[in-house]
């Protein structure tokens, strides 16, 4: 499957979700101060380049930028990066289209830290080895990348999916250290906290890495991650194949 940064493959009913529900979103994730600024101070240095990898309303970015980094951000839902531009003007020019796990180098890439926080979880399994493998690639040498996830849900799931049709798939901290510590990224930092927004049940994980290894890969992980892509061509010819027998 070609990737690359003009061609954003995200879950599709996630996307039509916050399509949808752009300004209801936008404005809950504004009522509550950014639950990550307490870590920018720990995780980004001053003077730090940041991205911010799925900036929803903007509230990081903007928080990041009144910190004093230089930072940007990627969206890949149109209705939200406007949503954005509109509560925040100052990230005009700051933020662009882009998704995981076909990030590419935004920005000319080569950042100090990358901010993904509440992202992963709307990513199918299968293309977490290549999201993973796309933010350690916009990571300068001992870059960090400040992530979080969902530790617990209060809210019903039904296949993985919430009432509004998004894609929540399951997370556990410690199998996400694995996955980016096999790729030369080094936990440094680990946070469980309650939510922000004050939703009963849900808890998040909030996860500090530093790009150590820059080196080549173990053949393995290679070997990994073109499996991944095979199997993602096989499941695309296949569907090709029944749309076209259904014709
Ligand atoms: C729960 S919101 C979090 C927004 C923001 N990061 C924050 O913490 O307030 C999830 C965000 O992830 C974005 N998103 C969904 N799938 C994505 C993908 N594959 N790549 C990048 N962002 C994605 C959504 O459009 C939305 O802005």
């Amino acid at each position: 499957m070609p990737r690359n940064p003009a061609e954003l493959i995200v879950d599709p009913a996630t996307a039509a979700y916050y399509a949808e529900h752009a300004a209801e979103v936008a404005l809950r994730y504004e009522q509550a101060a950014s639950p990550f600024a307490g870590y920018f101070a720990t995780a980004f240095p001053a003077g730090s380049r940041v991205l911010d990898v799925g900036c929803g309303s903007g509230r990081d970015l903007a928080a990041l930028r009144a910190a004093g980094l230089e930072a940007c951000g990627v969206e890949p839902v149109d209705a939200l990066r406007a949503q954005a531009l509109r509560l925040h003007p100052e990230l005009e020019g700051h933020i662009a289209a882009g998704a995981l796990p076909g990030l590419g180098e935004p920005f000319g890439g080569g950042f100090d830290g990358v901010l993904c926080s509440a992202v992963l979880m709307h990513l199918p399994q299968t293309e977490l080895f290549d999201a993973a493998f796309a933010l350690r690639a916009v990571l300068r040498p001992h870059g960090r990348l400040l992530l979080s996830i969902p530790l617990t849900r209060g809210d019903p799931l039904q296949q993985d999916r919430d009432v509004g049709g998004r894609l929540f798939t399951p997370l556990v901290p410690e199998a996400l250290q694995r996955l980016f510590e096999r790729i030369g990224l080094q936990l440094i930092g680990r946070w469980d906290t309650d939510d922000a927004l004050q939703r009963q049940g849900t808890r998040w994980s909030t996860l500090l890495f530093e790009l150590r290894a820059t080196g080549a890969l173990r053949a393995a992980d290679q070997i990994e991650g073109m499996l991944n892509r095979d199997r993602r061509m096989r499941v695309a010819g296949a569907a090709t194949r029944c749309a076209f027998a259904l014709r």
